[in-house]
């Protein structure tokens, strides 16, 4: 078990995604359950790098997302591709990177004090889209290229799920 408070700020972006990484394979070693991998990584996430909201829409039919496991004030409930910084990233099955959310078009507001925001899209092992994982800032222009890459290493923990 890793230590209980986590703390992934006083260092250089890649050497705390290398730690978060590193702690979230330790607390998921055995596990092969998507909803118990996006409730963990939720929570170290967000308790790691202090975030305003972190957390999952999980892919429910086609082309709509609906809230999963998270940590932060209430989300919205359901998002369709296509729609705000989520449902573009589900769309495009990429990550989305938005600076300042006024400027994107369609943001989805469910936290006003929200200034910036990551989207980084979650796949199965056969390459299904599962879910995204969805994180907002407090301040602007958060999230960079180190923040994607460390992310998306983070969510490649899902490619040992088959959800279908
Ligand atoms: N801002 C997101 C919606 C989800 S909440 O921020 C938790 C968006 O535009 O997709």
């Amino acid at each position: 078990m890793a230590e209980a408070l986590l703390d992934f700020r006083k260092q250089p972006k890649p050497a705390a995604y290398e730690q978060a990484h590193d702690a979230i394979a330790g607390l998921l070693d055995g596990i092969d359950d998507p909803v118990a991998g996006m409730a963990t990584i939720s929570s170290v996430l967000h308790t790691g790098f202090g975030h305003l909201w972190t957390g999952f829409y999980r892919v429910v039919s086609p082309e709509l997302l609906r809230v999963g496991p998270y940590q932060g004030t209430v989300g919205c409930l359901e998002i369709t591709f296509g729609r705000g910084v989520c449902g573009t990233a589900a769309a495009e099955r990429r990550t989305v990177i938005v600076s300042d959310v006024a400027a994107f078009p369609g943001h989805i507001t469910c936290d006003a004090r929200a200034r910036s925001e990551i989207v980084v899209p979650v796949f199965d092992r056969d390459r299904r889209l599962i879910a995204v994982l969805d994180i907002d800032s407090e301040l602007p222009a958060t999230f960079d290229a180190e923040d994607q890459q460390g992310l998306e290493r983070i969510v490649r923990w899902f490619e040992r799920t088959n959800t279908a």
